[in-house]
């Protein structure tokens, strides 16, 4: 289902006109830091703090990284203001509120990024935005916030799509629908909830044909980017909705990033769903370029990945062009953690100011080109940069593999030349190689080369 579903949807792709933010906000993928990877719910003021300062001290913020993130889990749980309506901080973990927080953030020369739900509930359970997009959207831009992550849970039954296939489960028909046809939106009242007490569907895959734009998914995300629009001051707009409702056909048109999967695991699982969201967004780069891109999720890098996959994921994340948010505690990363989150090649390509277009496979490997495998995605990889030609050779399986990048396979490079090959890992130029150049890749590790302008 959510095969047919992506390729269909790979060739139809169009140019759709996005939401462009002054002053070029938005126009490149955000590089920062957000806490839910790190902290979960467990977040308060002093280890927001101790990340922003961790940027400027580590030398992230020279390296580029900006934002700093509260994720969920900030507000008081028990509901709002009752007179203003506003969402209150909860000042037990936050003294200084959220303009206070804001404030010493930006004095160290970072943006501060919050976080709602367009739902009555955030996925923690505290008081989301739905129906109450204008009076937020102006709470977050009084406490100077920059970035809004905007969550999908709880949405409340009458902003729910009864469009979607949920495989397996005997709430749905047989076609994935519920209840009826998914040209004809009838509200659905009854069959959804997160509260486990009734029919909860798990997956939601798109069904084919059905025009997402038009729907309440839609409509509840473009809400708040009126919303925020509507505001003096620029916030970025980072939607997260797991990538239901073919997002990407319709992100471009209403925010900077949207997730296109599901959430990426944590400690051991980690490692599975970077190779499952890699293959899933590997079939949906289209969709990624200025001002607008698919968002695979937060890094995971220092949370228990090995060296390896901490190069694959930091590198493949980069060359996607998706977000680059940090979800660990930064002041217990090791230098070589820091050095894989501050390449300078892998962050200037992800920031590329000419190039908005993300790498792409250009062979998938052991498995036949263009095959949807979630434990063997697409294995050889290369964009174009200002600087020349990314290449990156990830060997998913267990073992150490011997892999080579052949010029005459890769688009962008001429058979009959010779290219200056720098390792990216190391900065180390390689001399003037011709016909290919070839890696032993560990186990889970990913090869990184970049080719200059032709030596000969
Ligand atoms: C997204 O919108 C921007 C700004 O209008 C545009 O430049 C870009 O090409 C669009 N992206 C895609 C994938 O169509
Ligand atoms: C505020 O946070 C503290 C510390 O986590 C918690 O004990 C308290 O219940 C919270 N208060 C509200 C109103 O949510
Ligand atoms: C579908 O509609 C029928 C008849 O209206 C109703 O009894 C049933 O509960 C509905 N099923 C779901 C999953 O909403
Ligand atoms: C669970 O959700 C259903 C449907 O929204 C609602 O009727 C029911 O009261 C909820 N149960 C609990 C325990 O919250
Ligand atoms: C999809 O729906 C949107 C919003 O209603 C509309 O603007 C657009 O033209 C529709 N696209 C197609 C292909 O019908
Ligand atoms: C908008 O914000 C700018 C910069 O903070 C300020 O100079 C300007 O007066 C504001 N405009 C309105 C209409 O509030
Ligand atoms: C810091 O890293 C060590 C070793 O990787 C780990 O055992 C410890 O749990 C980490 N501490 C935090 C706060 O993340
Ligand atoms: C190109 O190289 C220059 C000089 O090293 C560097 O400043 C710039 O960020 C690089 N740009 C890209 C897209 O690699
Ligand atoms: C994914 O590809 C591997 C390698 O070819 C193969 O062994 C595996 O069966 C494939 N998985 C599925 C679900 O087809
Ligand atoms: C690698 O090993 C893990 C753990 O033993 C296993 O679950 C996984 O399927 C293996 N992956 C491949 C690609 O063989």
């Amino acid at each position: 289902m959510a095969r047919i579903s992506i390729f269909a949807a790979l060739y139809g792709a169009s140019t759709v006109l996005g939401l462009e933010l002054p002053n070029g906000v938005g126009r490149l993928p955000a590089l920062g830091w957000n806490s839910w990877n790190a902290y979960f719910c467990d977040v308060d003021q002093s280890k927001i703090m101790q990340a922003a300062n961790a940027m400027v001290d580590l030398g992230f913020k020279d390296a580029g990284y900006e934002y700093v993130v509260l994720d969920d889990c900030w507000s008081e749980q028990g509901g709002r203001d009752p007179v203003t309506s506003r969402l209150v901080p909860n000042t037990t973990k936050f003294p200084d509120g959220m303009s206070g927080t804001a404030d010493q953030v930006h004095d160290l020369g970072l943006k501060y990024g919050m976080y709602s739900s367009a739902g009555t509930m955030t996925c923690g359970r505290y008081p989301g935005s739905l129906g109450y997009e204008m009076i937020d959207a102006e709470t977050f831009a009084a406490w100077g916030v920059d970035y809004l992550k905007y969550d999908n849970c709880f949405p409340s039954p009458e902003w729910i799509d009864d469009c979607f296939a949920c495989n397996g489960d005997p709430n749905f028909d047989s076609v994935g629908k519920v209840n009826g046809s998914c040209t004809d939106e009838t509200p659905v009242t009854s069959y959804y909830s997160w509260n486990n007490t009734s029919p909860f569907c798990a997956y939601e895959f798109p069904v084919d044909g059905v025009n997402y734009t038009a729907k309440y998914t839609a409509l509840k995300f473009k809400i708040m980017e009126r919303a925020l629009l509507a505001q003096n001051r620029t916030i970025l707009y980072s939607l997260c909705e797991w990538g239901v409702d073919q997002v990407w056909t319709w992100g471009n048109a209403t925010g900077s990033s949207w997730r296109m999967s599901n959430d990426i695991g944590f400690g051991d699982a980690s490692w599975s769903r970077i190779l499952e969201i890699l293959n899933v967004n590997s079939f949906l780069l289209d969709w990624t370029d200025f001002w607008g891109r698919n968002d695979p999720d937060m890094l995971e890098v220092g949370n228990g990945l090995s060296l390896e996959q901490e190069h694959s994921h930091f590198a493949l994340w980069a060359l996607m062009k998706g977000p680059l948010l940090m979800g660990t505690d930064l002041t217990n990363l090791t230098q070589t953690q820091i050095s894989i989150l501050q390449n300078k090649y892998l962050l200037a390509f992800n920031q590329d100011p000419i190039i908005g277009k993300p790498a792409r496979p250009y062979k998938w490997g052991i498995n036949p080109d263009y095959t949807f495998n979630s434990t063997h995605p697409a294995m050889y990889w290369s964009g174009a940069s200002s600087n020349g030609t990314m290449v990156a050779l990830l060997n998913p399986t267990n073992e150490t593999m011997m892999m080579s990048a052949v010029y005459a396979e890769i688009p962008q490079l001429d058979a009959g030349k010779s290219y200056p090959v720098t390792e990216v890992w190391s900065g180390e130029s390689v001399g003037c190689k011709s016909d290919s150049v070839e890696a032993e890749v560990a186990a889970h590790d990913t090869a990184v080369f970049l080719f200059g302008e032709a030596c000969s």
